[in-house]
């Protein structure tokens, strides 16, 4: 996993006023809770006095309390209350990590790195989310499987006249297969873009009015966790009928994710067609998860050799060489010493903060450095 990049936390209506949510990003502990006003905090979950965990705590006015002595700390990280030391202030070094916050698409994104604000990769740009004429959907999934897989998975279009052959799937003829993928590179990421033709009859009430038809879709990634998918095709009933997903991926850690997966669509508005997509849809990604979950490694492998990819898995390709390129920024989190050392030293991700300040009691996680 990278840092400084925005990871998504929690969807909007779990992070309260009520009570803390703790998450887990890579391994690590995070807490999120909104303050007096609203506002959504993302925090390191461990206390600075000895090491609590805030979200286990509970949260009052501005302040989330740690549950083990009472320490205070307001949404910026800072400890501004300690009961044992009556109105004495607290020392310093009474901080842990603040993450900077968005919400967009009904998600809490915390941004987990140390870049100043100017030089931070974007969360994506939905433009047509809450626009008229789209309708949007969120689901959360969970899958048991690294989250580059998972990415991967999205920038394939091959395995999907594989593997979800009954859901009437975009599939792509054998000599479009052999050709290389229309490769562009865009900010942050790799894209690819084509035209197909269906190539066997759609089997769903979703796709049943499609037929014969040119259509066209793509796939690309912004930043290590951040998938695209849109799918365009000709209905003789809605004209261009669209699909457009966006997949906002949380690492838990190397075994687990958790997608947001935003589905938005142009046609099919009405409530009652919500359920109908909604199961075709999360068919679909049942299916890739039941392949994704049997993939090994279950980490991707740190050499393509020990691959055979072909020119159909070029998105592959390109999401690597990206990661490579973020490998020699020194963004990479070094999970072996991180899990070696974790039982006997607490880590956080490193905030913007700590560019200004030092005297920090958690360790800054790991990272690996490679050869620029
Ligand atoms: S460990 Fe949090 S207040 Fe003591
Ligand atoms: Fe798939």
């Amino acid at each position: 996993m990278y840092i400084n990049f925005w990871y998504p936390i929690a969807r909007v209506d779990k992070v309260t006023t009520e009570r803390p949510l703790q998450a887990e990003i890579f391994g690590l502990p995070l807490v999120a809770f909104r303050d007096g006003q609203g506002a959504a905090h993302v925090l390191a979950d461990t206390c600075a006095h000895r090491g609590g965990s805030l979200g286990r705590g509970r949260l009052e006015g501005d302040f989330i309390v740690c549950p083990y002595h009472g320490w205070q700390y307001a949404g910026d990280g800072r400890c501004m209350h300690v009961p044992s030391l009556a109105d004495a202030k607290p020392p310093a070094r009474a901080k842990v990590d603040s993450y900077p916050v968005e919400e967009k698409y009904g998600i809490v994104f915390a941004f987990l790195g140390d870049l100043p604000e100017a030089e931070r990769p974007p969360i994506y740009d939905v433009e047509e989310y809450a626009q008229e004429g789209w309708k949007s959907e969120l689901y959360t999934l969970e899958l048991n499987c690294y989250y580059q897989r998972s990415v991967e998975n999205g920038l394939d279009p091959i395995h999907n006249e594989f593997v979800h052959p009954m859901q009437g799937a975009p599939g792509m003829d054998a000599e479009a297969q052999s050709k290389p993928l229309p490769m562009t590179k865009i900010p942050w990421g790799n894209k690819f873009w084509m035209s197909f033709k269906e190539t066997r009859d759609p089997n769903t009430d979703v796709s049943s009015q499609r037929g014969e038809s040119q259509n066209s879709a793509g796939s690309w990634h912004q930043g290590p966790n951040q998938l695209v998918t849109w799918i365009h095709f000709q209905t003789a009933k809605f004209g261009e009928a669209v699909f457009h997903q966006y997949f906002f991926e949380q690492p838990v850690d190397e075994s687990h994710t958790r997608i947001f997966f935003l589905n938005m669509r142009n046609w099919m508005l009405e409530d009652d067609k919500d359920e109908r997509v909604r199961d075709v849809t999360l068919r679909v990604v049942g299916e890739d998860i039941g392949i994704l979950e049997k993939l090994r490694p279950v980490r991707t492998p740190e050499s393509n050799a020990k691959e055979v990819l072909l020119t159909g898995d070029a998105a592959v390709v390109s999401y690597r060489e990206s990661l490579r390129d973020w490998d020699r920024r020194g963004w990479r989190i070094d999970s072996k010493t991180l899990r070696e050392q974790q039982k006997g030293t607490a880590f956080a991700i490193p905030c913007p903060d700590r560019r200004k300040s030092g005297n920090w009691v958690l360790d800054s996680v790991p990272l690996m450095s490679f050869p620029g």
